[in-house]
């Protein structure tokens, strides 16, 4: 694989200052909602139409956030950079894209898409998703293409690739609690690469971050990009 010189992992906090809700700050999305109501495999089995309604409630409201500077930036970043660059994200948002990240590996998901529950078929899906809605290649039962908690993050074998062989890993606004990419840093490090945060609460003292940047993303992630070399 050609050598990655930088892998950035965002997190909820990159979309926070356009208006989306983190999960575990005040007011956090968990705070309003019970994981295990709507995000685990069993929520699914168990009531189907409430997870439903959540992700189409979050689907709906996405078009009234905009991306934000720190989205415009890291998407100019990858512009600059091109395959030295790659982009993974925890957030099941499109704020990167409509920032003009042109490669996003969501790994915990796309609010955008539903997955087909039968042959694994994902597709883009901006409506309402009913417990009739079918997969339009297969015409099988179909969900929220998200991961849900004890479910398996996508791209992993990529990201462990891109991990071992960047020289510099950065996390942006994520408080690093959910594994594997609570994880990816200490990986990166024992590969040799420097890792940088930027983050609001900043991880003093984390002995796998060798950069800490504290402040709001819109204020330290642009004029990080811009210095990146
Ligand atoms: P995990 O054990 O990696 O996450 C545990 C963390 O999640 C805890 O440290 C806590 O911060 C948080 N958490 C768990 N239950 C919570 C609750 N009831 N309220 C608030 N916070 C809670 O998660 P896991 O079960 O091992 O899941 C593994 C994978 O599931 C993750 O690695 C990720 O890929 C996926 N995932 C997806 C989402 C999503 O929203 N799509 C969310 C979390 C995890
Ligand atoms: N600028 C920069 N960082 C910010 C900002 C901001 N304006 N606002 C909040 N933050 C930081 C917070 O300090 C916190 O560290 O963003 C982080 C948000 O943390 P979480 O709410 O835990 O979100 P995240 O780390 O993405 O959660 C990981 O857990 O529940 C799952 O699906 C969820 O994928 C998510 C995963």
């Amino acid at each position: 694989m050609k050598r990655k010189r930088l892998v950035v992992l965002t997190g909820a906090g990159i979309s926070a200052e356009s208006g989306l809700r983190t999960f575990r700050g005040n007011d956090g999305m968990w705070e309003h909602e019970n994981i295990e109501d709507v995000c685990t495999p069993d929520a699914l089995r168990r009531d189907p139409k409430r997870v439903k309604d959540f992700y189409n409630f979050l689907r709906k409201g996405l078009p009234e956030h905009a991306p934000n500077a720190a989205h415009i930036a890291l998407a100019k970043l990858e512009e600059r950079l091109g395959d030295e660059f790659l982009l993974v994200t925890q957030n099941v948002d499109d704020l990167h894209e409509r920032g003009g990240s042109k490669r996003v590996l969501h790994m915990h998901g796309d609010l955008m898409k539903l997955r087909c529950t039968k042959n694994e078929h994902e597709f883009e899906f901006t409506g309402e998703e009913t417990l009739d809605t079918k997969c339009p290649i297969c015409g099988s039962p179909v969900r929220p293409d998200i991961v849900f908690f004890g479910e398996t993050p996508l791209y992993m074998d990529e990201i462990q690739e891109a991990l071992m062989n960047c020289d510099e890993f950065a996390y942006i606004g994520t408080s690093s609690v959910v594994y594997p990419a609570a994880g990816f840093k200490s990986f990166a490090k024992s590969y040799g690469a420097k890792v940088t945060c930027l983050n609001l609460e900043a991880p003093y003292g984390d002995p796998y971050t060798d950069v800490v940047i504290q402040g709001k993303a819109t204020e330290v992630v642009p004029k990080w990009c811009e210095e990146f070399k």
